[in-house]
């Protein structure tokens, strides 16, 4: 029972609608007394409880004490298959206590399965989320667990950090969850402290921003099977894709030419085979966007007689191609562009006059910024994870990238996009 002190603390806690939320470890034991301390401090409590804590404390005797039914399944409600969004925006805070490995896990890899995650999923980022590991030392020690916990408290998720003392192992050591009366305590001391998930979001860097991205290779069909392609992954402009939409809150759109690489669902794809498919869709798109970021590895020549069935050997035993110039997409965008919007192009050149190339390709196709990258160089180009580059601008800036990943040099660029005006 709390003392008078206590009462005190809890004065943040009254009127408040808590989602308390217990997942599977021993500690669970403790629900319905962490429960009563909500409850006596003035809070509003509805608890969710995993199938793995319902081995160690009952959703009966928690709706009993709140009086709520307590929530134990996904499909909880047949008439309300999203009783978690509303559930969720309609609380003050969530508190996981006590909180298994496996959920520290799930939360950090958005593996949301089951009552407890689905909540925590739909939790505004407004909304406080406060957890209460418990688990074996082992457990809490392991790299895994430790490395999700930090994750997670850099997107904004407060801790009451586990105690030293017996285990359910019969071991003592840490990874204790504090007493009932502890738990709601630091509670609502964390709530009393700005949250940072509660601090207001900064705009993102190109939020509001509609960008056109081009990616990969074309393919120019030589018969029915048969294609002049290049090496190009995508992946460079997948990356630039991703981290556009997902990081700088772009709206993103990217035409694609042949690649497997995925692209997240907020990206709104385009795919195309060949490069006059790639100028048609490019052309297309171009009125309704900010910026166009041109990676795609256009193919610069295409057969100029396609078959339409498959050439047998016995037709061609001495095959020569006639090829023809694909046109520069780029150059058309320029007769078209409007006087805002942004044009980024890349260059990939190998030798001694990489640079020279680039920057005259920067002036010659009038652009705004051009990524140099280098066919030459161990660790850059085509397939590769990382890339090396050079970046040029129109105002005459020049940025060398050491070796980086795709990822981080897609966070580059796109930083210096974000400072054209
Ligand atoms: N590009 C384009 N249309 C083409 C070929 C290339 O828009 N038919 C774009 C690329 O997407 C890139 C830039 O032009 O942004 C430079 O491409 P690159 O292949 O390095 O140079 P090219 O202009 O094709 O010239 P060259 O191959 O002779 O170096």
């Amino acid at each position: 029972m709390p003392c008078s002190n206590n009462v005190l603390h809890y004065i943040m806690l009254k009127g408040k609608k808590i989602l308390y939320c217990i997942t599977g470890s021993i500690a669970a034991a403790k629900a319905p007394i962490v429960a009563r301390e909500l409850i006596r401090s003035g809070a509003d409590v509805h608890c969710v409880l995993t199938n793995s804590a319902q081995k160690f404390t009952t959703a009966y005797s928690l709706s009993i004490l709140t009086g709520h039914e307590a929530i134990t399944d996904i499909f909880s409600s047949s008439s309300n298959t999203t009783w978690h969004v509303h559930l969720a925006r309609s609380a003050d805070a969530m508190l996981i206590g006590p909180c298994s490995a496996a959920t520290l896990g799930k939360l950090r890899s958005g593996i949301y399965d089951n009552p407890v995650l689905l909540l925590a999923s739909s939790l505004p980022e407004s909304t406080p989320l406060v957890i209460a590991p418990a688990m074996d030392e082992e457990m809490w020690l392991q790299p895994a667990v430790q490395e999700n916990i930090a994750w997670l408290k850099s997107k904004g998720v407060q801790f009451i950090e586990p105690v030293k003392g017996a285990l359910a192992s019969g071991l003592t050591g840490f990874g204790r969850m504090p007493e009932p009366d502890e738990v709601v305590k630091k509670f609502e001391a964390l709530l009393k402290a700005p949250a940072p998930r509660a601090a207001k979001p900064r705009p993102l860097p190109l939020g509001g921003k509609r960008i056109l991205i081009t990616a990969g290779p074309t393919y120019e069909p030589i018969d029915a099977v048969r294609f002049i392609g290049n090496r190009s992954s995508g992946k460079m402009g997948a990356a630039l894709a991703a981290e556009a939409s997902l990081v700088f809150g772009a709206d993103v759109t990217l035409i694609m030419g042949p690649s497997a690489v995925a692209t997240p669902s907020s990206v709104h794809r385009i795919d195309v085979e060949t490069a006059d498919q790639m100028r048609d869709a490019v052309l297309a798109q171009l009125p309704g966007h900010d910026i166009l970021i041109m990676n795609a590895a256009v193919s610069d020549f295409r057969p100029t007689d396609p078959s339409k069935a498959k050439i047998k050997k016995s037709q061609q035993p001495n095959w020569k191609l006639d090829l023809a110039p694909t046109r520069d997409i780029l150059k058309d965008v320029m007769a078209s562009r409007k006087p805002k919007q942004h044009i980024i192009g890349f260059a990939l050149e190998g030798g001694d006059d990489a640079t020279s190339y680039a920057k005259g390709k920067l002036e010659e196709k009038g652009l705004d910024m051009i990524v140099l990258n280098r066919f030459d160089q161990k660790g850059s180009g085509f397939s590769s994870d990382t890339n090396r580059m050079t970046i040029f601008t129109k105002s005459g800036l020049q940025k060398e990238v050491p070796l980086a990943s795709k990822t981080e040099c897609a966070r580059i660029i796109l930083s210096l996009i974000a400072e054209i005006d």
